[in-house]
């Protein structure tokens, strides 16, 4: 199939596209800017998306591009909301049109995190500009591409970043490694998932037409101090040197939700390949480190 990826310089987009290399689609990737072999596709101009996808015409689409960082999307909500918001209901009027497959990467950032342990049906109540973004982003896809579009709502991603620094797999190992304590959250549950495990969901997910929204996390609930043990253990570094800290909501500015954990089941029953626990996620990263 022709597959376009949106943010495939991204950490999850670029995963995506290895993926569907390997399993032997055309990939289309897009870059803001013009890139020797890239489709320039910039997000914060929504009014450019149909002429490109019209120009590019995939078959399907991996939209995976966004403003994700939680303090840039409120210290620029226009710009968060053109990318996240604008140009994917842009994509999804697009998608619908033409009967094309979408795929929708959103986040578990769309709940308030009051409750944990969420199922694909309970009500979304964001708390930041981030989540409140996906929530418009997930509207627009249920709504235009109501037949080919499916909401994948992703969780806490473990992987190796572009950076090198923002995973929660590198933080813990870069601050251990280097004779630091790694501070970390025990008021954040999160259902972390190995990017790996993410990109083959998202992949597999073309097959699944009827599924409207899949939440895709790993299967435990755990809070960001065991998550950081865990990983500091499989990578055979001190997870006494995890230490529990707690958001300071002040200082930072940014409102985090304290649990949005998401309940795996339907992704369990329906996936082939559904995504694994953390240990195994964290056995993995150890075994691939750089
Ligand atoms: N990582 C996580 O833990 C996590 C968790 C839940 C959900 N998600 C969702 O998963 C998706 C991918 O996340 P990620 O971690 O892979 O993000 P990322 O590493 O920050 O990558 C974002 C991608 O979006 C592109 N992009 C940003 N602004 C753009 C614009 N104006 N025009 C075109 N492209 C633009 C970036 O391109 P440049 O390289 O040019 O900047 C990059 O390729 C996002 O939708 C995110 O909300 C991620």
């Amino acid at each position: 199939m022709r597959v376009l990826v949106t943010g495939s310089s991204g950490f999850i987009g670029e995963k995506v596209c290895s993926v569907l290399a390997r399993a032997g689609h055309e990939v289309l990737r897009t870059a803001r800017k013009e890139a020797p072999g890239a489709v320039a596709l910039d997000l914060a101009q929504p009014e450019s998306v149909p002429s490109v996808l019209d120009e590019a015409s995939p078959e399907a689409i991996i939209h995976t591009a966004a403003v994700r960082d939680l303090a840039a999307c409120e210290r620029d909500p226009q710009l968060a909301h053109r990318v996240n918001v604008l140009s994917t209901e842009a994509i999804a009027r697009w998608a619908g049109g033409r009967d094309a497959r979408l795929i929708f990467t959103s986040t578990d950032q769309v709940f308030d995190g009051g409750q944990g342990w969420y199922r694909e049906g309970d009500s979304v109540h964001p708390i930041n500009e981030y989540g409140r973004g996906k929530v418009l982003g997930e509207d627009a896809v249920l709504r235009h591409a109501w037949r080919t579009g499916t909401v994948a709502r992703v969780a806490l991603t473990l992987g190796y970043t572009r950076e090198r620094n923002r995973s929660p797999n590198e933080f813990v190992c870069g601050q251990l490694r280097s004779g630091k304590q790694a501070p970390m959250f025990v008021e954040e549950y999160r259902s972390p998932i190995l990017v790996d495990d993410c990109a083959g969901a998202l992949v597999e997910l073309f097959e699944h037409k009827s599924i409207r929204i899949m939440h895709l996390g790993g299967p435990e609930r755990v809070n960001r101090l065991d998550m950081g043990r865990a990983i500091a253990s499989a990578f055979g570094l001190d997870a006494g040197m995890c230490v529990p800290a707690t958001h300071d909501a002040k200082g930072s500015g940014l409102t985090r939700p304290p649990d949005t954990s998401m309940c795996p089941d339907l992704a369990r029953q329906v996936l082939r390949c559904p995504p694994r626990g953390l240990c195994e996620a964290a056995a993995v990263l150890a075994a691939s480190q750089a």
